[in-house]
């Protein structure tokens, strides 16, 4: 009964799906509200569309690599999966560490992203809406 209560409690400690303006608020608390000129909506309307909020979206690609966390970062490039498995890892983390509930990592990882890429064409071209005016609704009705 015990061992029961301990998984559970370390399966509610590192995962978790965020509620939008819980969300917000989290980015918002990390620096992400203007980042590289981009406004809070855009982070947000980001996580929605890549994990629909969710910390422990796992994407499985043909070609063998995985997309992990709420910003969907891809093994090959962003982070290792093990180390038989060759990675980019240009954020230098272990791609488990994006599946948390401490998604300080993941924020991290999203900023060293679009530092190194200033046009940010893979985001853009894989969810042009969140590039688009009118992003509002994705903070309507947060108290940020
Ligand atoms: C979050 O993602 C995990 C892994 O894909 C899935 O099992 C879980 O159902 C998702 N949670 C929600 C609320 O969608």
């Amino acid at each position: 009964m015990r061992g029961i209560l301990c998984l559970l409690l370390v399966a509610l400690a590192t995962a978790k799906v965020f509620d939008r303006c819980d969300w917000a608020r989290v980015l918002k608390n990390n620096g992400m509200d203007g980042y590289v000129g981009k406004g809070l909506a855009t982070w947000v309307c980001l996580a929605k569309w890549l994990s629909n909020y969710n910390t422990s979206a796992i994407t499985h690609h043909s070609d063998g690599s995985t997309d992990y966390g709420i910003f969907q970062f891809n093994s090959r490039y962003w982070c290792k999966e093990h180390i038989t498995r060759r990675s980019l890892n240009f954020c230098h983390i272990q791609c488990s560490e994006l599946l948390t509930d401490d998604v300080s990592v993941a924020i991290r990882c999203v900023k060293r992203a679009f530092r190194y890429s200033h046009d940010q064409s893979g985001w853009k071209a894989w969810h042009p809406h969140c590039w688009n005016q009118g992003l509002s609704s994705y903070l309507a009705g947060c108290s940020l």
